[in-house]
């Protein structure tokens, strides 16, 4: 089988991002720009690839480390040019390596699909050294033109500010995606020299030199939108969008339903018939269980939800999970290392903070449960307080299975409730409580009588004097 290594050129500073950041580190849907250029070209068949870093490299290549020994950089110090930049990664490349896909960073929509028909135009034609896509666009100011002969054949690319008035009008551009044989390339970019308007080293005169040995194939794309390249942050935006409608398209067509506005991360995974509801944010490597329902306005980074699960609107998870058939929301916020366990439900204006909530236990509502763990069936009244913070550590709450925690309730950690016991309402709790028992520490009540109206009244008789040197003044 041929091998191709990919070479994907990502030295340069993005000018127009104006950040200090490398503009191929930009995220879309959750992914840096370069990486879905990477992902793109092994699905398309490349085994390997070497990237050629230089402004923030060294950011650059630390994102890179998710791909393991597939992906390798190479530094081009000095911007000489796309031609230098290829030359940089030529030494990188393997003996055995028989073709090189040559990708930008920067074009973050290009799919499989594209570079699929790229990967096999070389195939079956041995004179042929290079290949390359081709689009039409309404608009080609800025991009090298496509230069053929009367009987159609590319002869060569002409960059924008080296092009002639006919050349400029010329509507086949081309977008920088190229497949090279590796021998072709060592002779071809060696012999690159930068007689043009930016004195630079243009791999485009590569293709010239392909034509005149054997012949440069154009393999025209269909879907120009797919070959763009982000080189501002409008063009950011627009491409985001394009790839959360796709994300979306993508679920929809495995049985899940996503409403208009919803954000989906190409990262997390979602099993059919969950229902993603308008203007949910799901990131990093959530996975959504099948049938749960994501109701609007919730933000779920990096948790697990559990088949049947319902999170209500506007509820905020992170690093957690929430098991099935469990209920969470609206408004809540199950901050990290939290486990929501199957059946539990956890309402509105609760708060959790690396707690477990066994299996159908419930905290309907406005609590903070930090550092803690519920037993199986326990019920969390409104307005309980974990006090898991003493200034300088973390103290850990326990409740056991079947307990019943009344309505503002404190419990003062290192604390353990247990099973089946019974915490009255208001009650501090200071001790742990056994087994079975009831806690309760709150004052007596005592009624008086008649005291309210007489209380009443003297309450009145003291506001009035100053209500009246009020008015005098
Ligand atoms: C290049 C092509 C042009 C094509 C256009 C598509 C050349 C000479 N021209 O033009 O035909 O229509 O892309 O967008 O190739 N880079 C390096 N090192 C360098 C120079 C560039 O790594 O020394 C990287 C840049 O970071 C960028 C890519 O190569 O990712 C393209 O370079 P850029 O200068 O933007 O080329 P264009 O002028 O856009
Ligand atoms: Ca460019």
């Amino acid at each position: 089988m041929t091998t191709t290594t990919a070479i994907v050129l990502a030295a340069g500073q993005g000018t127009r991002m104006k950040s200090q950041r490398a503009k191929v580190l930009f995220e879309l849907a959750g992914r840096p720009m370069l990486h879905h250029v990477l992902d793109a070209a092994f699905e398309a068949g490349a085994s390997r690839a070497v990237v050629v870093v230089g402004f923030d490299g060294e950011a650059v290549t630390a994102s890179l480390a998710r791909y393991g020994d597939k992906v390798q950089t190479v530094v081009q110090a000095e911007r000489r040019g796309t031609g230098h930049a290829v030359g940089c990664a030529l030494p990188a490349l393997d003996a055995r390596d028989e073709l090189a896909m040559i990708l930008c960073g920067d074009t973050p929509l290009v799919r499989a699909a594209e570079l699929g028909a790229l990967a096999g135009s070389l195939a079956g034609v041995p004179d042929v050294s290079l290949a390359m896509l081709t689009c039409r666009v309404a608009d080609p100011t800025g991009y090298g033109r496509i230069l053929r002969d009367a009987s159609g054949r590319v002869t060569a690319i002409r960059e924008h500010r080296d092009a002639s008035e006919t050349e400029r009008a010329i509507d086949e551009v081309n977008p920088a995606m190229y497949l090279a044989r590796t021998s072709f390339l060592r002779e071809a970019v060696a012999k690159l020299e930068p007689n043009n308007a930016q004195g630079e080293l243009y791999f485009t005169d590569v293709v010239a030199q392909a034509a005149k040995k054997g012949g440069a194939v154009a393999v025209p794309a269909p879907d120009a939108s797919a070959l763009v390249g982000i080189n501002d942050r409008g063009q950011l935006f627009a491409a985001e969008e394009v790839l959360f409608e796709r994300v979306a398209e993508r679920h929809r067509s495995e049985g899940v339903t996503v409403r208009g506005g919803a954000r989906i991360d190409v990262s997390v995974t979602i099993e059919p018939d969950a229902t993603i509801e308008q203007a949910v944010v799901l990131r990093g490597a959530t996975t959504i269980g099948a049938g749960a329902r994501i109701d609007v306005g919730s933000v779920l980074t990096d948790v697990r939800v559990g088949a049947g699960a319902t999170v209500l609107p506007y509820s905020v998870a992170t690093k957690s999970s929430i098991g099935e058939s469990a209920q969470v929301g609206p408004f809540s916020h199950v901050r990290p290392e939290s486990e929501i366990c199957d059946s539990a439900h956890i309402g509105n204006f609760v708060e959790t903070k690396k707690t477990i909530v066994r299996r159908g236990a419930k905290a309907n509502h406005l609590a903070y449960l930090g550092d803690g763990d519920i037993g199986e069936g326990a019920n969390v009244g409104a307005g309980t307080i974990f006090c898991n913070y003493d200034g300088f550590k973390k103290h850990r709450t326990e409740i056991g299975a079947g307990a019943f925690i009344g309505s503002d309730s404190q419990l003062v950690a290192p604390i353990k409730i247990g099973v089946g016991a019974y915490v009255a309402t208001g009650t501090t709790v200071t001790m742990d409580v056994p087994d079975d028992a009831l806690a309760i520490a709150r004052l007596k009540q005592e009624n008086k009588l008649g005291y309210a109206s007489r209380l009443k009244a003297r309450l009145k008789a003291a506001a009035k004097p100053k209500d009246d040197a009020a008015k005098k003044a």
